[in-house]
């Protein structure tokens, strides 16, 4: 791929270095276009040395090879990191000074921005307007994330990693559209079912998986409805800039429940979220004190409706119905209670993962098994969350071609 990376004035334009490495490890052509302000904090000769390519900054360089458009008409994929918050201001004007306003302009591949500034900058209205017009375009925005920043200060601001960057973008760009005219919902996250005003009873969840579900399926053409129950942090930010995610918030079970109904005429449901089996029966008005409770306190807790069992036997013809099962059993016990969790529940597919008490949370990576029709293992995947959610999808797709459905219009 034909890749443009561009560079703007921020600290972290030294991490763009290792972008730049690692599109070029991935067998890519990378084309660096830094603006005058970012070369004040990594120079011509490093760009230069690390892509192979000639480095300019203005249009007034190199015109014989009209390379204030060529760049951006060659381009398979843009991508701006660390991206200021004067270069998005700039992106949302359509301002053209420079080799990367022209480039930007130039082009109609996929553009990804990683924004890079202090927690003020990116929550002041300007850039919360400039971010909303840039989406409303079509342009993918990964990060910021949470973390400390340059001046000693910590909070959302920072650029979202190198290698995290990277996956976005060559998934958004490599993207298959085998799913292409598919409508799916998918859940994500944990419910958390509020005790009192202030507390809730919830679980480990942090939503990665999901989430990842519903990238996977916009990248490979689906129009996904993310249903996301409480997501850690910034998990949320890639699924909520892309242009074929809609993301509707559901805290509790039942709030899932209305969510995943109003949204159930869909060709393919994934419930990947951790729904809470019971809720407080009543939650009380105001705060549960110990200075009521004393020593001990009972909760009566009443069971939530199983909405992946309620979605399945109220399928409709040509729906494909994944349930997820995250069980602390190991080997055959674990196989046996996910085959057994599928037949009760009544649904297509049933992904199962392991999990422990420091087994399967919080972390990228994950692995699971996907039992299929009469107990079979279609699938058992171990990697990225990401390459996990690929891999579901892909059982989707052949259980939809087994099942005669037409996986695609
Ligand atoms: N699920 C659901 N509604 C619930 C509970 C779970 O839709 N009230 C869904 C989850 O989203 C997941 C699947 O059912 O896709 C399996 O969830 P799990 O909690 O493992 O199933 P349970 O029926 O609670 O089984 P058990 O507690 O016996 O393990």
């Amino acid at each position: 791929m034909f890749v443009v990376v561009g560079v703007t004035g921020g600290i972290a334009a030294y991490k763009t270095v290792h972008l730049v490495r690692a599109l070029i490890a991935s067998g890519h052509e990378v084309h660096v276009v830094p603006t005058a302000d970012a070369l004040r904090f990594v120079g011509v000769p490093t760009w230069e040395a690390i892509s192979r390519h000639p480095v300019t900054t203005t249009v007034h360089e190199d015109v014989a090879t009209v390379r204030h458009v060529s760049l951006g008409q060659r381009a398979d994929l843009v991508i701006v990191a660390p991206a200021s918050a004067n270069t998005l201001a700039k992106m949302a004007a359509g301002l053209a000074e420079d080799l990367l306003g022209t480039t930007l302009l130039a082009t109609t591949a996929p553009v990804v921005v990683a924004p890079a500034m202090h927690t003020e900058m990116w929550r002041h209205p300007a850039t919360r307007a400039n971010i909303a017009t840039l989406r409303e375009r079509g342009v993918h925005v990964v990060g910021p994330v949470d973390g400390p920043l340059t001046g000693g200060d910590s909070g959302p601001g920072r650029m979202s990693e190198p290698d995290d960057i990277a996956a976005f973008a060559l998934g958004l760009a490599a993207a298959s559209t085998d799913l292409d005219g598919l409508r799916v919902v998918v859940t994500a996250g944990g419910t958390r079912e509020p005790l009192d005003p202030v507390r809730f009873l919830g679980n480990r969840s942090s939503g990665r998986q999901g989430v990842a579900l519903a990238l996977a399926a916009a990248d490979r053409g689906a129009e996904v409805a993310l249903i996301a129950a409480h997501v850690e942090g910034d998990v949320l930010a890639p699924a909520a800039g892309h242009p074929r995610i809609a993301v509707t918030a559901a805290g509790t079970a039942l709030e899932l429940q209305q969510a995943a109904q109003d949204a159930a005429s869909a060709d393919v449901i994934v419930m990947a979220a951790a729904v809470a089996d019971y809720r407080p029966a009543r939650p009380a008005d105001g705060k549960l004190t110990k200075e009521q409770n004393g020593d001990t306190l009972r909760l009566d807790l009443v069971a939530n409706p199983d909405i992946v069992a309620e979605l399945a036997a109220g399928r409709r013809e040509g729906q494909t119905i994944v349930a997820f099962a995250a069980e602390t059993e190991t080997g055959d016990a674990l196989l046996a209670r996910a085959r057994r969790k599928r037949e009760r529940k009544g649904v297509d597919l049933l992904a199962v993962n392991e999990v422990g008490w420091d087994r399967g949370f919080e972390a990228a990576e994950n692995e699971l098994t996907v039992i299929g029709a009469d107990g079979a293992i279609v699938a058992h995947v171990a990697g990225t969350k990401r390459a996990v959610a690929d891999a579901v999808w892909d059982a989707v797709l052949a259980s939809r071609r087994t099942s005669g459905t037409a996986s695609v219009s």
